[in-house]
């Protein structure tokens, strides 16, 4: 099987990048790491990702004068090291419309909330605050707009009583490593298109729709 090159993009200490290292690591997931990358040299996942054998680089953000010279830089690594997916896991820059759409339909991330709920910062807290029974994580497509591009796939978890925005955030975290595998599982088989801001399954036949669907539960 050739597998998709991934690179994966962090900025903290990357528990959903090494879910996603592990995963890669099986024979026949249809997807590799090519290089982890990070905005920022004391992010811990670094030392994950080389421990896991996998080559790092940092492009720090603060070296550059503006955001569209860093997402040039980040783009001229990304096709340097030949990378057909990017993962985003844990990164915090928000990137220019014009590198996001360079990108488009081959760069996903996973936000911890039932999107379209929840954007941005803080989401545990906000969704406590809210009185939610029901919270979550979600992978999609990344566009332009911050969280807002075509949902792939989500997983639910329960709030329980007595959560607070810690343990909350573990519960769902719990599930991230789960579900961020499993949706770039489906995206490195092609089996995700995105068109025109949404998502659509392909191959369509009534028995692969339902193994698909079945493996992101
Ligand atoms: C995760 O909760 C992810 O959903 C969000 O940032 C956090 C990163 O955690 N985008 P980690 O670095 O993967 O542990």
């Amino acid at each position: 099987m050739t597998k998709k090159r991934v690179a994966i993009l962090i900025s903290g200490r990357g528990s959903n990048m090494t879910a996603l290292i592990e995963a890669c690591a099986h024979p026949d997931f249809p997807a590799e790491v090519g290089f982890v990358l990070a905005n920022d040299p004391d992010a811990p996942g670094l030392a994950r990702a080389a421990g896991a054998g996998i080559a790092t680089t940092v492009i720090d953000h603060r070296q550059f004068a503006d955001r569209a010279s860093f997402d040039a830089a980040v783009h001229a690594a990304l096709v340097d090291a030949e990378t057909e997916i990017v993962c985003l896991a844990g990164f915090m820059r928000i990137m220019t419309a014009e590198f996001v759409r360079k990108w488009e339909g081959r760069m996903i991330n996973i936000h911890p909330s039932l999107l379209p709920l929840f954007r941005g910062l803080d989401t545990h807290r906000r969704a406590l605050e809210a009185g939610v029974r029901i919270a979550g994580c979600t992978v999609h497509f990344v566009s332009a707009e911050l969280d807002a591009g075509p949902i792939i796939a989500q997983a639910a978890v329960p709030v329980l009583p007595g959560d607070t925005a810690d343990t909350l955030a573990a519960r769902i975290l719990r599930a991230e490593h789960r579900l961020y595998p499993a949706a770039l599982e489906q995206i490195a088989f092609g089996n995700f298109k995105i068109t025109n801001q949404s998502v659509e399954l392909e191959p369509s036949s009534a028995a692969d729709e339902s193994r698909i669907l079945s493996s992101l539960q």
